[in-house]
């Protein structure tokens, strides 16, 4: 046993200009899947967020949208929180840089800054849009490039010939707002002294906080000599007043990254034992970490520890950089339908196939990582539902048929043992944030528990006489497997580990309870932990997320492509002639036995069947087969069941589902399966 380590994690602050998308959605999955970990390993790890609520961007953007900036991030608050919970990330707290907290700390740290000389002021010449009567950041200014004379660059550098200069280089400017032609004013500008901070930054940035690439990036910058920072911008402005200079406000990325402190002490302040000090003062013992996206290093490892060395804070233990998320191999596309909300996503699918598909893809680096959809859809059915899920569904009827206490015997003491082996190669992938590795150590076990099951059959074995002690303890050894690898695989599947940990009747399924097996325990009933994704879901998402995009740049939906009476015409011609292999496996083909047939009263065609359809479940179906089937005839057969069909409402009650039966009117016959076959076999 290890000590107990005391660990505070962040992810970066999500700006509140916009609602959150599936690139915050992976930095937050990327961040919860180690915090879930340390959590699961005993350790006592906190994970904060905010909002970043301040600048320009907030500002005008709340403008446009007819609310005050307060109640826009507001607004967006509550949505980013929703999301995140959507997506099941465990924040200990999730705060917004518009606070008192966040103000105070922003004082206190400016004024250490200036005491301990690193703050300058300096008369610097901006341009101003003297119609919106606002200073013009470069971005706002959009003019002909100086060197290509290509049209329509921004003021920083030109996206032809990739020349950088300054905002009043440009030829012919014109301010984004307003379109006004911009004019050259003066300011005083406050700047922090970063230069003072080579030294620091140049042992900082290679003391093991960073990825090797990360560092090797920033010693070229370091190594050519660093300016100081502006962190001061003119009113009007939408953020905090600087001590001391009315009319002046902090710069938002300097109070953005305060904005994880002031989270962390609004934590502190409503729980018992939790210290500011503990974590932040200089010789804390406390690990600090950031999570963060390639685009923000140089705030986050460059500035940030200086900020914090200078006022007298610790400095980060690690800063975690990511690379960007791709869909289908391009960047996240309004016109495609790639760029997708978080909200949005959640409205189709469930949040633990993204968390699984994004775990089986990242890695340490600061690599992309390509959401491709098609491969997502397979990857989870096959993995996940097929493999995973289906080692506990298929052992947990007979383990209940036989009392539903698990077995006194270790069927298998060589596989189990193999099993619990593995979890410190699987926690130090996890903790090295190797998911993609441990993803696959995982499902090579699981694919071992599946080969266990399949090579002793216990179905078989269950229709023998006398085997009923070696099926149970064939299907507990399933289940102790299953348990593990459930453990294994918590941090990523949060939710299914809930349901798993209700189904095997436990307290908690964390890495510290691997060793204890449950010889002699008694389980509850399973239920289905996780359902397979259709393509026609993807197809919904990609076709919303078309909307959202018209409806946020306030055009109208893109035109279908093809009219509703062209793709009904071109639907009929196909099936006359193929449908693609993706199209038949949208239809779910299962065994189902009937348990009971009844006549329906008041229906002349209609009888009603009880069907077991596997893992416990049983379904009612109405079919119109009474002119050719007496109920008796249809008792204990297995019939073919459409069970991915919408369920109907009829009017004696729901049908849920369809038996496939061949021919039709006077010549009709059910079509039956072996009668060997297990109920909730899929046909395929
Ligand atoms: N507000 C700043 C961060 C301040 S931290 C003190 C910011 N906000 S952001 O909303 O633009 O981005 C938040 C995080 O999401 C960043 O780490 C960013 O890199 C990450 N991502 C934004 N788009 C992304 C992808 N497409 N893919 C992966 N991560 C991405 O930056
Ligand atoms: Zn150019």
């Amino acid at each position: 046993m290890t000590a107990q380590r005391k660990i505070l994690v962040t992810s970066a602050l999500p700006y509140a200009n916009g609602q959150l998308h599936l690139g915050h959605m992976m930095e937050q999955i990327q961040t919860d899947i180690w915090v879930r970990f340390q959590k699961s390993m005993g350790h006592q790890c906190m994970y904060v967020c905010a909002d970043d609520t301040h600048g320009t961007a907030v500002m005008l953007r709340a403008e446009k949208e007819g609310f005050t900036a307060e109640e826009w991030i507001g607004k967006m608050n509550a949505d980013h929180k929703a999301a995140s919970e959507g997506f099941l990330i465990a924040h200990d707290n999730y705060y917004s840089t518009h606070s008192d907290e966040n103000r105070e700390l922003s004082e206190l740290i400016y004024n250490r800054l200036k005491a301990n000389g690193h703050i300058k002021v300096k008369t610097i010449r901006q341009l101003y849009d003297p119609e919106k009567e606002i200073f013009l950041a470069d971005r706002f200014v959009k003019g002909t490039c100086p060197k290509c004379k290509a049209e329509d660059q921004y003021g920083d550098a030109c996206e032809v010939c990739s020349a950088t200069y300054e905002a009043n280089e440009l030829i012919n400017p014109k301010s984004a707002y307003t379109g006004a032609t911009p004019v050259e004013k003066e300011s005083e500008h406050y700047f922090f002294d970063l230069p003072q901070f080579q030294t620091m930054l140049q042992e900082w940035t290679r003391s093991g906080t960073l990825q090797t690439s990360v560092a090797n990036k920033l010693a070229e910058w370091l190594d050519s000599g660093l300016q100081a920072w502006d962190i001061s911008r003119d009113a009007p402005y939408f953020g905090f007043e600087i001590p001391g200079a009315p009319g002046k406000y902090f710069y938002v990325w300097l109070d953005a990254p305060i904005g994880y402190m002031a989270s962390f002490q609004n934590l502190c302040a409503r729980t018992e034992g939790l210290e500011f000090d503990d974590y932040w003062a200089k010789d804390a013992d406390a690990e600090l970490y950031h999570f963060i996206g390639k685009d923000i290093i140089n705030f986050h490892a460059l500035f940030w520890p200086a900020m914090l060395t200078s006022a007298e804070f610790k400095t980060p233990d690690g800063v975690f950089a990511h690379g960007y998320i791709t869909v289908n191999g391009e960047k996240m596309s309004k016109s495609r339908g790639t760029f997708i909300m978080a909200s949005t996503y959640l409205k189709h699918l469930s949040p633990e196939s993204l968390r699984y598909y994004y775990a089986a893809k990242l890695g340490p680096g600061v690599e992309d990582i390509d959401l491709n959809l098609e491969d997502f859809v397979q990857r989870v059915n096959t993995d996940l539902v097929n493999k995973f899920v289906n080692i506990a569904s298929r052992c947990a009827g007979f383990v209940k048929k036989a009392g539903g206490q698990l077995s006194d015997n270790i069927a298998e003491p060589e596989l189990l043992n193999q099993v619990l082996a593995a979890k410190d190669t699987i926690t130090g992938f996890y903790e090295q944030r190797e998911y993609s590795k441990a993803v696959r150590e995982i499902m090579a076990l699981v694919d071992k528990a599946n080969e266990y099951i399949q090579a002793k059959a216990p179905w078989s074995l269950a229709k023998e006489e006398g085997k009923e002690q070696e099926v149970l303890d064939i299907c507990s050894m399933g289940i102790h497997l299953f348990r593990a690898l459930t453990i294994y695989l918590g941090p990523i599947l949060p939710a299914l580990s809930d349901k798993a940990r209700a189904f095997l009747n436990v307290e908690s399924l964390n890495f510290t309870d691997v060793d204890n097996t449950l010889t002699g325990h008694s389980i509850n009933k399973f239920k289905p932990l996780m359902t397979r994704i259709e393509m026609k879901q993807i197809e919904a998402l990609l076709e919303e997320s078309k909307e959202d995009a018209a409806r946020e740049s306030g055009k109208k939906a893109p035109e279908k492509t093809v009219s509703k009476e062209n793709k009904k015409s071109a639907q009929a011609n196909q099936s006359a002639e193929h449908i693609e292999f993706n199209d038949f496996t949208k239809v779910d083909l299962r065994i189902a036995k009937v348990i009971s047939a009844d006549h329906v009263e008041g229906a002349d065609k209609l009888l009603q069947l009880q069907l077991d359809v596997g893992n416990g479940e049983t379904r009612q179906v109405f079919s119109g087969i009474k002119s050719h089937y007496q109920p008796e005839d249809l008792m204990g057969k297995n019939l073919v069941l459409v069970y991915n069909l919408a369920p109907r409402k009829m009017r004696f009650g729901m049908s849920e589902g369809m038996v496939l039966a061949a021919g039709e009117g006077k010549d009709l016959w059910i079509m039956e399966g072996n009668g060997d076959i297990p109920p909730g076999t899929k046909i395929s």
